[in-house]
């Protein structure tokens, strides 16, 4: 069982702390020590992560690492590079890692590397057939539209990678399709030439409702201009269920079949990510997987202190339990990282939105926060009157890229001021003689930059935050790795389905009213 933070040593002096610090802002810090900005700064493989703007010293984070060690942070590490049953409600390992390394690690009593290999040179061979047009369409049409089918992890990564990497995609255009609403799949096929078009339908279960709905659209859509027999050249999978796949109908040659210890939501990294292999080549592909694998090593490897995603973790911990900010954005000045609010949400709140222990017991301190974001500028606004002015604490990470993504560098310098600007203003606030001008400041931030918009960079950022949020469930006590609380509202979906349909009444009498409105409502439009 996790001991209740109640009850541990560690976080009672960090609490006295908190108290010593009397509520002083990283300004009031910064004008005590004009030298934090040098001992705050922390590179995590080439990005740097600047914690200066953060109401916390170099002792807080001291207190923080004694925390960490406290609570098994280090073993927990251990634990999960070296292929223990970290996700223990539904008994596997989480070696995510192992598909960006060349480190042999087994887990079942084997070593996962040589199928890894397997995995990665089919992925190789596959894309590049696409690529340079070997791999053709029914009526002999190279593809120039590749399609992503998946939902949740199994779509979130590769669409967030392949917006990031769209200026060297030089392949087929990569799209994706998601919701169960019909109107996303016409939108998008709309524009599409199906003989030049190709379906990766990614799901690691085959199981899942939208891409199964979609999947069903993408074979109707197929067929009806190229014919039954076309199937083949127009669809593969990525899934750990490849028996799913090839009852669905496909070739066992168009499944790519990837291991169930690769989670939903870590699960870019596989084969899961072949809609971005196909878009930007398979070398591009490699040094993404690079940038995590020099992420991943540090993380194994470095004491606390210097050890970026467990100090963004306790920084984390530091703000939710002990400043109680229950909401956190995620902000990155950059228009093609529009894709990473949405996914560091799934990976904090499916991962961390947890009640519960390892073993069952109640927690009885919060877990994740709220997470929100969107790219800037565009979010100044919308939402940023909320950080600036709101009643409630809220915690912020920017991610600024160091050198111009556009072509013109002044608008990238005035891009870059933007998001200092916001982390100074959310600092320092303002003090008017009018209330409604004034600002309280005193918004913890942390800014993460990356030397440029490229395959390397990105995967060294997206694993900073996977790990960063493994730390936390483990400083917590949680399993990060299942996510039993979505499974109830996909029952009850289904249980009403035929109510939804006009057929019969809901047993619940709340839905039953709902329902009634909504069909009462499409009766009269
Ligand atoms: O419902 C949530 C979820 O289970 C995610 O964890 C997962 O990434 C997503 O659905 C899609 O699941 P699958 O890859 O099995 O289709």
């Amino acid at each position: 069982m996790t001991p209740s933070l109640s009850r541990s040593p560690a976080w009672h002096k960090l609490l006295a702390h908190r108290d010593d610090l009397g509520g002083k802002t990283a300004r009031e810090l910064w004008r005590a020590d004009p030298a934090r900005g040098s001992k705050l700064t922390v590179g995590c493989a080439s990005l740097a992560l600047d914690f200066s703007k953060q109401p916390a010293t170099e002792e807080t984070l001291a207190l923080l690492c004694a925390l960490a060690r406290e609570r098994g942070l280090v073993e927990s590490i251990e634990a999960l590079f070296s292929g223990a049953i970290v996700n223990t409600t539904e008994k596997r390992p989480a070696l995510h890692m192992a598909l960006r390394g060349d480190e042999h690690t087994r887990a079942g009593g084997h070593d996962v590397m040589p199928e890894i290999q397997r995995g990665r040179e089919r992925l190789r061979m596959f894309s590049q057939g696409v690529r340079e047009g070997h791999w053709k369409g029914a009526t002999g049409q190279a593809i120039r539209h590749v399609v992503g089918l998946g939902i949740g992890g199994s779509s979130l990564g590769p669409k967030l990678a392949a917006k990031a990497l769209h200026a060297m995609a030089d392949g087929p255009e990569a799209h994706f399709i998601e919701n169960l609403d019909s109107a996303e799949f016409e939108d998008t096929v709309a524009r599409l030439d199906p003989a030049a078009t190709l379906f990766v339908i990614a799901s690691k279960t085959f199981t899942t409702e939208e891409t199964l709905a979609n999947a069903a659209s993408a074979r109707a859509w197929i067929e009806r201009s190229l014919g039954a027999g076309a199937v083949e050249r127009h669809f593969v999978a990525a899934t750990a269920a490849p028996g799913r796949a090839t009852a669905w109908g496909l070739p066992a040659c168009n499944v790519f079949a990837f291991p169930e210890w690769v989670g939903g939501r870590f699960s870019l990294w596989s084969e899961v990510g072949l809609p971005v292999a196909i878009a930007v080549g398979m070398a591009a592909f490699d040094r993404l997987l690079a940038g995590a694998h020099a992420v991943d090593l540090e993380f194994r490897s470095r004491p606390l202190e210097k050890n970026a995603p467990a100090l963004l973790a306790l920084l984390s911990v530091w703000n939710r339990n002990a400043l109680g900010c229950a909401s956190h954005v995620v902000l990155p000045y950059a228009a093609r990282l529009s894709g990473l609010p949405p996914y560091v949400q799934a990976l904090e709140m499916e991962s961390n939105g947890k009640r519960v222990d390892r073993d069952g017991a109640a927690l009885d301190f919060s877990t994740a926060p709220a997470v929100l974001g969107s790219e800037g500028t565009p979010g100044q606004h919308a939402f940023h009157q909320w950080l600036h002015q709101g009643t409630d604490p809220v915690s912020a990470d920017f991610i600024v890229v160091a050198t111009p993504m556009g072509s013109d560098a002044d608008r990238h310098a005035r891009l870059v001021a933007h998001a200092a600007a916001q982390s100074e203003a959310l600092m320092n606030g303002v003090e008017t003689p009018e209330p409604w001008r004034s600002c309280p400041g005193g918004r913890s931030s942390t800014t993460i930059v990356m030397p440029a918009l490229d395959p390397h960079h990105l995967g060294s950022l997206l694993a900073l935050y996977e790990h960063k949020v493994f730390a936390e469930g483990a400083l917590w006590g949680i399993n990060s790795f299942d996510q039993w609380g979505v499974e109830l509202g996909k029952k009850i979906a289904g249980s009403i389905l035929p109510a939804a349909r006009g057929e019969g009444t809901a047993p619940d009498a709340a839905t039953a009213h709902l329902l009634g409105v909504i069909h009462k409502l499409a009766q009269s439009s």
